[in-house]
């Protein structure tokens, strides 16, 4: 199968609620094994308007990966391993701003990691590598999302915000929710690290697109309620699902950002020995 544009495979990393590939043609899963373990569902594999396109749900087929035992690792080695060059990926994240209701769509441009026990390199057992992390998502891919959201929904997406990701598997107490809330940041989830991480290790363009699902804990006197987080997955699912196939069939051809390159002059003990399988 030939890449339309020439360019290399779109992954794509469906969060909470979203378990299946859009209409793939030609689809067929894949069970891939990696270094670091299997990935969390079977790859399918498939083309959209002759775009080669791989899917796997983040949490596994029948949500078995809670947030911190998903295996990040395995899920953006195997897709780096099937020829992916950009990875697309939808959270459910609950809302720390007023105006960002839920079923809103947000591409967030920042991350504030709260998370402590992930794997969060490729490099652990080998080497110290020091990447630059500090725009942490693709900021031509986050554009290409706004703008695909732009296109085909009426209130298309919120451009840019920090996402504070925490480790759950519970959701925040009052206190935390008021905190990230004074801290200015504008969602709360719990699986963009390390994704994000190891996607820029791997050098691949990452952006993600946010599905609001709740406004946390903040400012309802309640907790964050399942059934609430459901029924706005369900409606984000399909806004979700809109604006992915709108920015797969529209991708530009080249990559006009600097991830292919995130690891060149990084400062790490023994640059020779980057292993081949994770550049
Ligand atoms: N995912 C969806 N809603 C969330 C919330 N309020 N906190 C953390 N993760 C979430």
């Amino acid at each position: 199968m030939a890449a339309r544009g020439g360019h290399g495979m779109i992954g794509l990393i469906g969060g909470s609620g979203i378990y299946e590939a859009l209409d793939l043609d030609d689809a067929r899963d894949e069970h891939i094994g990696t270094p670091f373990g299997s990935p969390s569902s079977p790859i399918t594999i498939g083309e959209l308007d002759g775009e080669e396109v791989a899917f796997l749900a983040r949490h596994g087929l029948d949500h078995q990966h809670a947030p911190s035992e998903v295996p990040y690792r395995a899920n953006l080695y195997a897709l780096k391993d099937l020829g992916a060059e950009r990875v697309l990926s939808t959270n459910a994240v609950g809302s720390l701003r007023e105006d960002l209701p839920p079923q809103s769509l947000v591409v967030p441009d920042q991350i504030f990691d709260r998370t402590r026990h992930r794997q969060s390199t490729f490099f652990d057992e080998r080497m110290v590598v020091h990447m630059g992390f500090a725009e942490p998502y693709c900021p031509h891919m986050s554009e290409h999302l706004v703008e695909a959201a732009d296109d085909v929904l009426d209130d298309g997406a919120h451009a840019g915000g920090t996402y504070v990701c925490i480790e759950g598997p519970q959701f925040s107490t009052k206190a935390e929710s008021e905190f990230y809330r004074a801290q200015g940041w504008d969602m709360v989830g719990m699986t963009t690290v390390p994704e994000a991480k190891l996607a820029r290790e791997a050098e691949l363009c990452y952006a993600t697109l946010a599905g609001v699902t709740d406004y946390d804990v903040w400012k309802d006197d309640s907790e964050v309620s399942l059934e609430e987080v459901l029924e706005n997955a369900a409606v984000n699912e399909d806004n979700i699902n809109e604006v992915v196939r709108e920015a797969i069939e529209t991708m530009p051809d080249e990559r006009a950002c600097d991830c292919e390159h995130a690891l060149d002059g990084t400062i790490n003990t023994a640059s020779e020995a980057i292993p081949d399988e994770v550049r």
